[in-house]
């Protein structure tokens, strides 16, 4: 189980100069708790990938602080492990020596290294297929490739944004129950970010729906479903009740992202005078 915790403290991030600043999160605070799968849910463009970014540390908050273990976020290291949405395999590698890639640059020893990620590559079950080149992996295989790659720096903090985004509907249920599976075991702390709200229930042990931009918390849902998870549970009752809260809020900024004035109804005559 880990045991890092994640601080974000007021942060604020806006983009470009003057008259054409805008401003995508606006004091923002958050605590990721150690082993704790966080899930964050919010409208499109709302600044979910820029907070990522700032995490990882390829960028720097304009105000308020970053805390991992207390320690400050001001450049990226491999306590955190990022995994994107786009494969960022190297296509000339196979897959072992993607998975070792990171650790070899530091200079670990190669016979330590190629172990752990053989090991690895049988526990996301890509045995058969070590010595494979990406491109002849599928989608999901490619996103298990992802994940040995960024286990095998047994970071403190696992940063997902959309990582199954893009995969037909059957290779994202597997994958969901895949992932779900290894972070029970690992129980490592997990920052997840993702548009699909089954996902997130089924994912989270806390469900943080985010406002429009500039974006903050609009709304923290704890997810009490028990642990191991199975999809069946999101047919119960708790589940839907889960579903309806986050979407309807989910719904009210997407709204506000509309630039209308936010209320729902006036939204919907908009659009039944633009369309009837
Ligand atoms: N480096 C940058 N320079 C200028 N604007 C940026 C930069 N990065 C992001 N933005 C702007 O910040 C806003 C939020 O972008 P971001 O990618 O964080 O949204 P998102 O919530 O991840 O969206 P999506 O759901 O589509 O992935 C967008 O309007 C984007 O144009
Ligand atoms: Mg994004």
């Amino acid at each position: 189980m880990s045991e890092a915790t994640l601080d974000i403290k007021n942060i604020s991030k806006g983009f470009g100069e003057f008259w054409s600043r805008e401003e995508i999160i606006l004091d923002f605070s958050l605590t990721v708790h150690a082993g704790e799968l966080l899930v964050l849910v919010g409208p499109s463009g709302c600044g979910k990938s820029t907070l990522v970014n700032l995490v990882a540390g390829f960028d720097r908050p304009d105000t308020g602080k970053i805390l991992l273990n207390n320690k400050e976020i001001t450049s990226p290291g491999h306590d955190r492990m990022v995994v994107f949405q786009e494969t960022a395999l190297i296509p000339w590698q196979t897959t072992v020596q993607n998975v070792m890639f990171g650790p070899l640059l530091r200079g670990e020893s190669r016979e330590k290294i190629l172990e752990e990620a053989n090991r690895l590559l049988d526990k996301v079950g890509l045995g058969e297929f070590k010595e494979k080149f990406p491109i002849q992996l599928s989608g999901g295989m490619q996103r298990r490739a992802e994940l040995a790659r960024a286990m095998i720096n047994h970071p403190d903090l696992m940063i997902m944004d959309e990582p199954f985004r893009g995969l037909d509907a059957m290779s994202r249920e597997l994958m969901q129950e895949f992932f779900v599976r290894l972070f029970e075991e690992t129980g490592r702390t997990n920052l997840f970010v993702t548009s699909e709200i089954d996902e997130a229930i089924f994912l989270a042990d806390r469900l943080v729906v985010l406002s429009n931009r500039p974006t903050s918390v609009r709304k923290t849902i704890e997810i009490k479903l028990p642990r191991p998870r199975d999809f069946l549970m999101l047919r119960e009752t708790e589940a839907y009740e889960y579903k309806k809260e986050a979407m309807e809020l989910l719904h009210e900024e997407a709204i506000k992202s509309f630039k209308t004035s936010g209320d729902r109804r006036d939204f919907l005559t908009a659009v039944s005078k633009k369309t009837g």
